[in-house]
């Protein structure tokens, strides 16, 4: 038998982009590549890239210009650019680095075989449709390979709110939501390989409306079907958004036990005028009435979200509004961004913020989201968690696993597997984890 080939993927950005490497990992696989941790031994190199912020575009430019010697040393290496860069990007890439002999967007990764065959014959290929099939369908092709407690699974892609300053409208097209019973099959096929918890990815992942038995499903319809999965269980899902949370969602929190109590909805800025120029079509009040209800449902939720500090002509009364809804939501887990321009959208053409006054309001808000989440976790003391054990610690006889609040949690002299359930006491909060001991 011939040697495997060789395939080394560097994922940047979002968990769907984590997914989606693996997709194309094992459909690689069909075609006789194994993965490997350097790109000096690989056959093959892919940057599955992200274009949301800062110079995505300029990053990858370097990275490739990295692989310049690797490419003269093994002229068969074959070089691929995966993702929203590719999308956005295109034959721009082939122009400008001629190293590169694939390119391949978010919506073609099914067709990387044929892709990949063709680089074989010395000819560059090109994919970035936005193709009628189902990639997920046609990616189907993976091992039944034992794998760690928590997976991913994608259930939709793509969104169509057209916030001002983002690019993944057009980079992953419009929503588009998988048939349920394909995404239950998998979830059911990820239990069988040992996975415990599951995170359901979208980019709007609560606009999900799939095909089910009886019509289009909604998210809360879904995970009530994962629910009554055998083995599985946790659920968690990410992102949401604010003016798509249903009430058969919020109810699901209070209700559905495989549910997590955790929540990624976010908010963008605290100030109406801001967010109206975001077109978020939400105000920082409905917001908080929202807040409201999802903690009448479930009151130990812990929340977090994503800000944009310095959109244009953001005021430092605008951002005081931002600090203000944070000091009312008191977030467990918040990230914060300075705005960055992407060319194309609405918002790169407006007055951009001076850079010195929106570097001091993203550290200010830093500190203050900081500050909550230590007083969040410090509140975890003495009280009694769920834990998900996923590796062992650094520590001889440490094991860490998540709390149902995503803690992290580090128990000592614990006798349990990876994979295990376990109830846990917490007795101490350090600086990004918990400290616990075996009920
Ligand atoms: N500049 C800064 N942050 C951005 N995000 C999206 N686009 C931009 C941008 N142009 C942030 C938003 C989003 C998160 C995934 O990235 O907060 O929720
Ligand atoms: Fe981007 Fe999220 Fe707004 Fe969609 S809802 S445009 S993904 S920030």
């Amino acid at each position: 038998m011939s040697e495997p080939k060789k395939l080394y993927i560097k994922t940047y950005g979002c968990q769907m982009n984590v997914y989606d490497s693996e997709r194309m990992s094992e459909t690689l696989g069909g075609q006789g590549y194994v993965e490997t941790q350097s790109p000096d031994d690989a056959d093959m190199i892919l940057l599955n890239t992200c274009h949301i912020r800062e110079k995505a575009a300029e990053k990858v430019y370097s990275e490739l210009g990295r692989f310049k010697g690797l490419k003269a040393e093994k002229p068969d290496l074959k070089i691929g650019v995966a993702g929203c860069v590719a999308q956005a990007e295109g034959e721009e890439i082939m122009r400008r680095q001629p190293l590169v002999d694939l390119v391949v967007g978010p919506q073609s990764y099914h067709r990387l075989p044929e892709m990949e065959a063709k680089t074989r014959t010395g000819a560059k290929a090109l994919d970035t449709d936005f193709p009628e099939e189902d990639k997920f369908e046609k990616l189907k092709n993976r091992p039944k390979a034992k794998r760690g407690p928590t997976a991913f699974l994608t259930v939709q892609e793509g969104c169509d709110k057209f916030c001002a300053f983002c690019v993944v409208p057009y980079t992953r097209g419009a929503e588009v939501s998988r048939p349920a019973d394909r995404i239950i099959r998998e979830a059911q096929d990820l239990v069988e390989r040992g996975v415990r918890e599951i995170t359901l990815l979208g980019q709007n992942v609560n606009a999900y409306h799939g095909a089910g038995a009886n019509g289009d499903m909604t998210l809360a319809g879904l995970i009530w079907e994962l629910n009554k999965v055998d083995g599985l269980e946790r659920i968690r899902f990410t992102t949401s958004h604010p003016n798509d949370m249903s009430d058969d969602l919020i109810e699901a929190h209070g209700t559905c036990e495989k549910l997590m109590p955790y929540l990624h909805l976010p908010v963008q800025s605290g100030s109406d005028r801001i967010l109206k120029r975001m077109n978020r079509s939400h105000t920082a009040e409905s917001y908080l009435r929202l807040i409201e209800r999802i903690r009448a449902a479930r009151p130990d939720i812990v929340m977090s979200g994503d800000f944009i500090v310095g959109f244009p002509e953001e005021t430092e009364e605008d951002f005081q509004a931002t600090m203000d809804l944070v000091e009312e939501v008191k977030y467990g887990y918040a990230y914060s961004f300075k705005y960055s321009t992407r060319p194309g959208t609405p918002a790169a053409e407006r007055p951009q913020v001076d850079p010195d006054a929106a570097d001091d309001r993203l550290q200010r808000l830093q500190a203050l989201i900081t500050r909550h989440q230590r007083e969040i976790q410090d509140a975890m003391v003495g009280r009694k968690v769920k834990v998900l054990f996923e590796k062992s610690g650094r520590l001889p006889g440490q094991m860490v696993g998540k709390s149902e609040y995503l803690h992290s949690v580090h128990v000592s002299d614990a006798d349990v597997a990876v994979g295990e359930l376990r109830g846990v006491e917490i007795t101490a909060s350090g600086a990004n984890s918990l400290a616990g001991a075996l009920i």
